[in-house]
C-alpha cells in the first residue's frame, strides 16, 4: 500500500523499514489475491516473520525460544517458525494438531493453561507431549493420574502467580488469577505439595509469565530477574531441582496499528549477566512478537455512510469476527485501528469515520474517529501489525459471516492459503 515507503537496496533486497512491505503488498498483487481468494482477507509474510525470529533472538541469552501458537495457530505460520529452530508452546489438543501439521516434534513442546483434565493429559502425551506446565494442585493431581495410567514419565514446571504485577498491558500475575501457583501458598505449603508430586512427574522447574504486552526493555528485564529470584527460592525451598526456567516473555508489539515495538537491545547485556549466573536451562515464549508484524488484514470498503449530520461510518467487509475478539464485546479494553489507503486516494480530502463491520450491532466497531483520505467503496484498505491474534482470537463464530482467508507468502509467492473452519457439524 502507497502510504508505506518501500525502499530497495541496491542488491534488489528490502530494506526492513518499520512496515517492511515488500513485492506482495503492491495494489496490483493486492488486487489479484482479492479476486482469487475473495476478501477479506490475512496476508501474513513469511520473511517478517523470520526478522522477527532472528531480531529477538540477538537480545536473548542461551535459551530455547518457544512459539507461543496462542497468538497465530496457522499451521503454515508455524511451519515457518519450525524451520527458524523454535519449540511449541501449546495450550490445547488443537494447537497439538497444528503442531503437528506443521512438522514440530512434540517432545521438545510445553504444554500449559488452567483447568486441564486427565483425558486432555493423556491425549497431549498420547501425541508426544512430555513436558508440562502445572498451574494448581488438581492439574497436578491430573498429571499424575495421566502419567501414571500411561506409565510414560514426564517433566513438570510448577507455574507460579508471584506477590509482584509487572507493568504489562494485561497483568496475567501477582494480581488475582486463575494461573499459577501463589507465591506465598508456595512458601508456606510448598513442602507438602512435593509430597503429591506423582511418581512418573519429574518436578523440574518454574514457569512465570508475567503478562502480555510487557512496556519495554527495562521492565522485560526487571520480570526475568525477578523469576529468577522467586524460582531459585521456591525451588530450594521445596526441595526439587531447578534445571528449567520458563522466562515466559511478553514481548511488546503494536496491535492493528502502524509501527514497532520498542527497542530491547538496552536488556540484552544484563540479561546475559543474569543467564551467566543462573545454571538452569532457560526457556523463553513469544507469541505476539515473532508474528504480529508479518501480518496484514486486507479488507474492502463495502460502503460508507453518514447518519444524523453527526457521524461517518465506514463499513468494511471486516469486523470483531476477524479482528480485536473479545475487545470488541467489551470484554477488555477497547482497541483501534490504523488503515493504510491506496495511492490514489491518498491526496483526497480527510474523512473522520468510525470503522465498522457487517454485523447486526452496534459492538462491530474496530476504530473511533478514525481519520483517514476519502475512499470509495470497492476499495481495498488495510490494517497492518495484525499477524498475531487476529482470526484465532475474535468471535469467528459470530452472526455467522465467513471466517477470513489467511494467505501466507513469502517474496510475493503463495505458501499457503486457508481459512478456519465455520459453521456447525453435525455430532450425531
Ligand atoms: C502463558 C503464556 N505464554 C505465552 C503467551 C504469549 O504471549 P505473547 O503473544 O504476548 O508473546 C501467553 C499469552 O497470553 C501466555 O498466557
Amino acid at each position: 500500500m502507497p502510504t508505506v515507503k518501500n525502499s530497495v537496496k541496491s542488491d534488489g533486497s528490502h530494506h526492513m523499514s518499520p512496515r517492511l512491505v515488500d513485492a506482495a503488498q503492491n495494489e496490483d498483487q493486492l488486487a489479484s489475491l482479492a479476486n482469487r481468494f475473495g476478501t477479506p482477507f490475512y496476508l501474513y509474510d513469511a520473511s517478517v516473520i523470520e526478522h522477527q525470529i532472528s531480531a529477538l533472538r540477538e537480545v536473548l541469552p542461551a535459551s530455547e525460544l518457544f512459539f507461543s501458537f496462542k497468538s497465530n495457530p496457522n499451521p503454515a505460520v508455524a511451519q515457518v517458525i519450525r524451520e527458524n529452530g523454535c519449540r511449541a508452546d501449546l495450550t490445547s489438543l488443537g494447537e497439538i494438531e497444528a503442531a503437528l501439521s506443521a512438522g514440530f516434534d512434540l517432545s521438545f513442546a510445553l504444554y500449559g493453561g488452567p483447568g486441564k483434565s486427565v483425558e486432555e493429559f493423556v491425549s497431549a502425551i498420547n501425541a508426544g507431549v512430555r513436558q508440562f506446565s502445572v498451574e494448581s494442585e488438581n492439574d497436578l493431581a491430573a498429571l499424575n493420574k495421566a502419567s501414571s495410567h500411561l506409565n510414560v514419565p514426564v517433566k513438570a514446571l510448577l507455574r507460579i502467580n508471584p506477590k509482584q504485577a509487572p507493568k504489562a498491558k494485561l497483568a496475567m500475575s501477582g494480581v488475582a488469577s486463575q494461573f499459577g501457583f501463589e507465591e506465598d501458598y508456595l512458601r508456606n505449603e510448598g513442602r507438602e505439595l512435593m509430597n503429591r508430586v506423582g511418581e512418573m512427574v519429574n518436578l523440574v522447574g518454574v514457569h512465570i509469565y508475567w503478562g502480555t504486552q510487557i512496556g519495554d526493555a527495562e521492565a522485560l528485564l526487571n520480570c526475568f530477574s525477578e523469576t529468577v529470584r522467586i524460582a531459585t527460592e521456591i525451588s530450594a525451598l521445596i526441595g526439587f531441582p531447578l534445571e528449567i526456567i520458563n522466562q515466559g516473555g511478553g514481548f511488546p508489539w503494536p496491535y492493528s496499528k502502524a509501527g514497532e515495538g520498542p527497542d530491547l537491545s538496552a536488556m540484552k547485556e544484563e540479561l546475559a549477566a543474569l543467564r551467566a549466573d543462573s545454571s538452569a536451562d532457560w526457556y523463553f515464549e513469544s507469541g505476539r512478537y515473532l508474528t504480529a508484524r508479518s501480518g496484514t488484514l486486507v479488507t474492502q470498503v463495502m460502503d460508507i455512510k453518514e447518519s444524523k449530520d453527526e457521524k461517518r461510518f465506514l463499513i468494511l467487509d471486516t469486523g470483531i469476527h476477524h479482528l480485536g475478539g473479545m475487545s470488541g464485546l467489551g470484554r477488555i479494553p477497547r482497541f483501534s485501528i490504523d488503515i493504510e489507503v491506496p495511492a490514489a486516494r491518498e491526496e483526497n480530502d480527510e474523512i473522520t469515520v468510525d470503522v465498522v463491520g457487517q454485523l447486526c450491532t452496534p459492538l462491530d466497531c474496530i476504530g473511533r474517529r478514525i481519520t483517514i483520505p476519502n475512499v470509495k467503496e470497492g476499495d481495498l484498505v488495510t490494517i497492518p501489525n495484525t499477524g498475531a491474534y487476529g482470526p484465532s482470537a475474535s468471535v469467528l463464530g459470530f452472526l455467522s459471516r465467513p471466517t477470513p482467508a489467511e494467505i501466507v507468502h513469502r517474496d510475493g509467492k503463495v505458501i499457503a492459503a486457508t481459512r478456519i473452519r465455520s459453521g456447525h457439524e453435525p455430532i450425531s
